[in-house]
């Protein structure tokens, strides 16, 4: 039964890939899907090709009402091949009329090779993980076409703060929906901050009793003044290891961030006994933006042992390899005050008091390579510990740059250390997208356009011997006006895929008019998947 060998050659359009494969030829003519679609896949360990093929049978078959059915390799229309030789992440797709081949070399490739073809079908609503769609005679074709695809950088992220505000497991996994969609790979979760804590610690229950909670939704800043309604919200550990396992199945991994010692109002407010630098006066969790100068006690051996304690029960809930503790915009007012921290200073031998921040993470660096390997996490830091003499912390390190990116990123390759590249402008894709009268209260004029966005070089100019220092690239999202899920929506997307195209295709095929082109068929995705987007770059 090769019915769709024989169909008629049907007019050519380029596909709406996005992010562009690194190599496509399309061919003459269409392969069909038909009910009873034969489907194989090669053994591996774990049977996981097996497992990926199968969930996007089940979700093709509740689209499309088309049931694919599993056979051998050599009577299967659509068959994954496993060849070890290819790029962890990278996959062959080739569509003649007669036959689907996907080559990979790790369930990873297949994943993402499934994610190509699903952009490839005639409606983003298979992706989208809708039930119904379409026209009762929707062909379900995909134009021939020959992909050699492999991702640029490694690490392609996007990072969500719930400090600020918190918006619950359900808006999380429609994300990483979104974020598998196109090819990103790193969820980095920023958990706490000072107006929040968003993460139980079974150790420190007022964590979560105290510091997940305010007296205002809004966060003060100029007219805006608190309005005094209680809100806040937290994970359990429960919950953090349902979105673990969702995120897995998406190839995802989840980099979560405990941001200490700055930023840890909310956590100083819950245990101020041995967190506060002045355990005197009151401490509350924050009602208002900006940089609290109300920092962990880094001097304290109390609040090192909290540190250890809280990383202790992380590497429990999240097995991933990173683990981010934060960094910027630390304020030392406290510290300069407190005679511990002056005495402690003397006694590391050094006059600036970034290093007390850099002795700290060296005492939970040391406590984490005493682990099993098995629950060894690689530290990262935002780029202000550059700062201080980052020595002590070893090579072992990652500097996640924003503030002033490219030049930060550089120094850490310098120095030896593996870096991001998530330049505040234009990478906050929190802040206005246009400056369109409908733009949502935020950070920024409107200039972080989604062309202003796309068209940001990263590595540009770095010298070739620094590359392999740079792992990707992240856009972030700060939540300090956005007090809604669907306002989040709305400024990530379509950002977020500019992004995910400048951390996964090659620099020489980006160019902003093809990608405004092929964007246009995301926001069918978009409405099915039910997520808010930037309109106005949609004809
Ligand atoms: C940051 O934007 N404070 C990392």
């Amino acid at each position: 039964m090769l019915a769709a060998c024989f169909l008629p050659v049907s007019a050519q359009t380029t596909p709406s890939v996005i992010p562009l494969p690194s190599q496509m030829q399309t061919g003459l003519g269409e392969f069909q899907f038909q009910n009873k679609t034969k489907i194989a896949a090669d053994a591996y360990p774990g049977d996981s090709i097996w497992w990926v093929l199968d969930r996007f049978a089940r979700q093709f078959g509740e689209t499309t009402g088309l049931k694919l059915v599993k056979s051998k390799p050599s009577k299967a229309a659509l068959y994954l091949k496993h060849n070890p030789t290819l790029a962890a992440e990278g996959y062959r797709l080739d569509v003649n009329p007669c036959k689907v081949v996907i080559e990979a070399a790790r369930p990873a490739g297949f994943f993402y090779a499934l994610q190509t073809l699903q952009q490839l079908l005639p409606s983003r609503a298979v992706m989208a993980g809708a039930k119904t769609c379409c026209t009762a005679t929707t062909q379900w074709t995909l134009p021939s076409v020959s992909i050699t695809d492999a991702p640029r950088f490694g690490w392609r992220g996007f990072m969500l703060d719930e400090g600020r505000h918190f918006y619950g497991k359900e808006e999380i996994k429609k994300l990483l929906d979104v974020m598998a969609a196109y090819k990103l790979n790193r969820f980095h979760w920023h958990l706490t901050e000072d107006q929040g804590w968003r993460i139980e610690i079974k150790k420190y229950p007022k964590l979560t009793e105290v510091g997940a909670w305010r007296d205002s939704k809004v966060l003060g800043w100029g007219d805006v003044k608190p309005d005094g309604q209680r809100y806040g919200g937290f994970y359990t550990q429960e919950d953090a290891r349902e979105i673990v396992q969702y995120a897995r199945d998406r190839f995802i991994e989840i980099v979560p961030e405990v941001d200490i010692p700055g930023h840890s109002q909310a956590a100083v407010a819950s245990y101020p006994e041995f967190l506060a630098c002045d355990s005197h006066n009151p401490h509350e969790v924050w009602l208002w933006q900006g940089v609290s100068t109300d920092v962990i006690n880094v001097s304290n051996p109390q609040a090192v042992q909290f540190a250890k304690d809280v990383i202790d029960e992380l590497t429990e809930v999240f097995p991933f390899g990173y683990l981010h503790l934060g960094g910027d915009e630390c304020p030392t007012q406290k510290w300069e005050q407190n005679p511990v921290c002056q005495q402690q200073l003397k006694t590391i031998g050094s006059k600036n008091y970034r290093d007390l921040q850099i002795n700290f993470y060296r005492q939970l660096q040391e406590h984490m390579a005493a682990k099993p390997a098995d629950k060894q996490r690689h530290l990262i830091f935002w780029n202000e510990v550059l700062h201080g003499n980052t020595a002590p912390l070893g090579k072992d390190i990652t500097i996640m740059a924003w503030v002033g990116a490219d030049g930060a990123a550089r120094d850490a390759a310098q120095r030896g250390l593996n870096t991001i590249l998530s330049p505040q402008i234009p990478y906050y894709i929190n802040r206005r997208q246009s400056n369109l009268p409908t733009e949502p209260r935020s950070q920024g004029n409107g200039s972080e356009t989604v062309e202003a966005v796309y068209n940001y070089v990263p590595m540009n100019g770095v010298p070739a011997e620094l590359q392999p220092r740079y792992l990707g690239v992240q856009a972030n999202f700060w939540t300090e006006w956005v007090e809604d899920a669907a306002t989040v929506q709305y400024l990530m997307f379509p950002r977020l895929a500019a992004v995910a195209e400048a951390g996964w295709t090659p620099q020489e095929r980006r160019a902003y008019p093809d990608f405004l082109k092929r964007l246009q068929a995301e926001d069918e995705y978009y409405m099915l998947r039910g997520v808010k987007y930037g309109k106005h770059v949609f004809k």
